[in-house]
């Protein structure tokens, strides 16, 4: 699914030069559930964005399912982002006017999906989220974990493999967390590759593998750097 060699992510802002990840080799297979972990600031997001293809390394190579990723054009890149891979964030960055019913639908009218088979597949999403019954509210409408759950429905709708999520139950209570973390399960089990960074002890639990990042470098448990 994810193969990296020698990624290298450099930061230019203004004159400095920040190098956010080096000698980053990574291997993900199909249908992996992952864990990132790692201080504030050592790299997990922008390691997770190169994943997701919103944006690309200053070295390295990225394939992802086999395609070469690393050095495509931005319009390139949106295209494998729409076709192959779901976000989920901690903020949820939903639509804040939209309703349950238009935030999903989203993806779906920028895939080009018609009318009601559109319609469809969004009420056949959150139903399988447990959310059929808000389709008219609004984000201000629902609770932290059900906002949650209709960005999960979002990332699904155009039937990514890939799921990544940035600290999905950073913004929630115990109860609303363990929700999320259960659907996370349940898209493992049903063929999806999960990717999640996570400070949830509760979520790395769940996890087949974790991966740890220290200054922008991958180390295992006793701090040795993988190679
Ligand atoms: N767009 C950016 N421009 C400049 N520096 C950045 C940018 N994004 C992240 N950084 C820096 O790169 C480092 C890693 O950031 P990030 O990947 O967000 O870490 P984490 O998600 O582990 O907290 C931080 O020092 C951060 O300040
Ligand atoms: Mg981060």
């Amino acid at each position: 699914m994810i193969e990296m060699a020698e990624i290298k992510k450099v930061y230019n802002t203004g004159n400095v030069a920040f190098e956010a990840l080096r000698d980053i080799d990574l291997e993900i297979k199909d249908n992996e559930f992952i864990g990132i972990v790692g201080p504030s600031g050592s790299g997990k997001s922008t390691l997770m964005n190169l994943m997701g293809c919103l944006d690309t390394p200053t070295e390295g190579e990225y394939r992802l399912e086999g395609i070469r990723v690393d050095s495509l054009t931005p319009n390139q890149l949106a295209e494998i982002r729409n076709t192959k891979v779901g976000f989920v964030f901690q903020a949820f960055n939903l639509l804040p006017y939209a309703s349950t019913f238009e935030n999903v639908e989203l993806p779906l009218l920028f895939a080009g999906m018609r009318g009601r088979q559109r319609k469809s597949r969004v009420i056949e999403l959150l139903n399988r989220i447990g959310l059929g019954d808000k389709l008219a509210n609004k984000p201000t409408e629902l609770s932290g974990g059900e906002m949650q759950r209709v960005a999960i429905a979002r990332a699904l709708a155009n039937k990514p493999k890939l799921i990544l999520a940035d600290e999905p139950t950073g913004n929630l209570d115990t109860k609303s967390g363990a929700e999320i973390i259960k659907i996370f399960d349940e898209l493992w089990q049903t063929g999806h590759t999960v990717v999640v960074i996570t400070h949830d002890q509760n979520i790395a639990s769940h996890c087949q593998r974790i991966i740890r990042l220290k200054d922008g470098m991958i180390h295992n448990g006793n701090g040795h750097p993988l190679a």
